[in-house]
């Protein structure tokens, strides 16, 4: 047998490398307003990541309304790795009368990060980058029973062609396990039909129990979640996060309940990897080439026809078109209004002219009776 090169001594090269150097993890939440994406931030890494107040102050006011873009850093470390985390906790949407855009921010945000990474990369000195691409989205789905809203299916398509989607049913209590299953088959079914670009764990197939959990994810999709901030004790000195209910309590890590822990499982412990990965090489990539494309064909003509061979930019073309329509259609709106005060006021000083004309002549008949009384006097 000839010596050994020692080329077989690469991984753990490589793993004294990766140990020594950590890794950085940024985690997005997405969805409607009230889903509970602050509270399962909380409940994932359990600890009060997203709080409003500060530490002296903690506990004593409720989870409040998440209004801008909140970036949570934190390092966890466990067995000498560490791992920086960021939280990007978005406003939630949905609340008005038209959605119209409103999660146009958070599009807007995703593009921005690859964009600064991209810039960077440009520089002469490339030593310490700021990094917050999203290495996955959580997408909060309103746990109605129904279907998906057209709100929720527009979004999902603009997170999936950007970032690692990952659906997660929201307030899983909600929904009893029958309901709860047709609701994932038919969000499922939707998913498909409009072509949502969801992340899927990959199968790996020489390791048949990591592909068996793979699967498991898989099928789990999309998750269903609780979120819960509270520990109860259930059995005596068995304490547990959950939900207390007068008729039972929920529990959080039982996957009799929930989902939580597949999708904790994919997150921190089995996909973490996969995930940075695919955002460096898919959703990072893509970005870069359509960009580094688009500036080198910078002149006006080449990028209108590149606009509209493109789908993603005629879309954007065409929801720029909406919106300036919709704004010019309410200065046109405001500016009747206006208008019809203006008209409403004039009629409203003739109005009164006339009365005080009235009046007038009525002291100027009663100045001529009196002076006719005083003449005759
Ligand atoms: P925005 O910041 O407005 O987008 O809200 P959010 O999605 O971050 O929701 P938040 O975490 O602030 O929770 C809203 C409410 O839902 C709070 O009263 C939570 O206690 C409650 N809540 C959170 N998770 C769950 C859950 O799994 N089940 C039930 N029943 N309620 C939950």
């Amino acid at each position: 047998m000839p010596e050994p090169i020692g080329i077989s001594n690469l991984p753990n090269q490589r793993y004294k490398i990766v140990s020594r150097e950590g890794a950085t993890f940024t985690l997005m939440v997405a969805g409607e307003s009230g889903l509970g994406k602050s509270t399962f931030i909380n409940t994932l890494f359990e600890s009060d990541l997203i709080y409003p107040e500060s530490n002296a102050t903690r506990h004593k006011a409720p989870l409040q309304k998440t209004v801008g873009i909140d970036i949570t850093r934190a390092e966890l470390r466990e067995k000498n790795f560490t791992i920086r985390l960021n939280v990007i906790d978005t406003p939630g949407f949905g609340d008005n009368v038209s959605n119209n855009n409103s999660w146009q921010p958070i599009i807007e945000f995703l593009d921005e990060q690859h964009n600064l990474y991209l810039r960077q990369e440009q520089q002469p000195t490339r030593a310490s980058k700021k990094d917050l691409r999203a290495h996955a989205c959580l997408y909060f789905i309103r746990p109605t029973g129904h279907t998906l809203k057209p709100l929720d299916v527009e979004v999902m398509k603009k997170l999936g062609t950007r970032v690692n989607l990952i659906p997660v049913i929201a307030k899983a209590d909600t929904l009893s396990p029958n309901e709860m299953l047709e609701f994932k088959s038919r969000i499922r079914s939707i998913i498909e039909a409009q072509d949502i670009r969801i992340y899927s764990p990959p199968l790996e197939l020489e390791d048949q129990a990591a592909a068996e959990h793979a699967k498991q994810l898989i099928e789990s999709m999309p998750f269903a979640v609780i979120g819960s901030e509270d520990s109860i004790e259930v059995s005596p000195g068995n304490i547990v996060r959950g939900r207390q209910y007068p008729w039972g309590i929920v529990e959080v890590e039982n996957d009799q309940h929930c989902d939580f822990r597949k999708l904790r499982s994919l997150l921190l412990r089995t996909n973490m990897l996969d995930l940075i990965l695919s955002t460096e090489e898919l959703h990072y990539e893509s970005y870069r080439a359509l960009k580094l494309q688009s500036d080198e064909n910078g002149k006006a003509e080449t990028s209108d026809l590149k606009r509209t061979a493109n789908p993603k930019f005629l879309e954007e073309e065409n929801a720029l078109k909406l919106y300036f329509t919709g704004q010019v259609k309410a200065e046109e709106q405001r500016f009747r209004q206006w208008e019809q005060n203006i008209v409403t006021e004039k009629n409203r000083l003739n109005h009164d002219l006339e009365g005080l004309q009235s009046e007038i002549r009525k002291l100027e008949e009663n100045i001529r009776v009196l002076s006719i009384k005083k003449g005759v006097k």
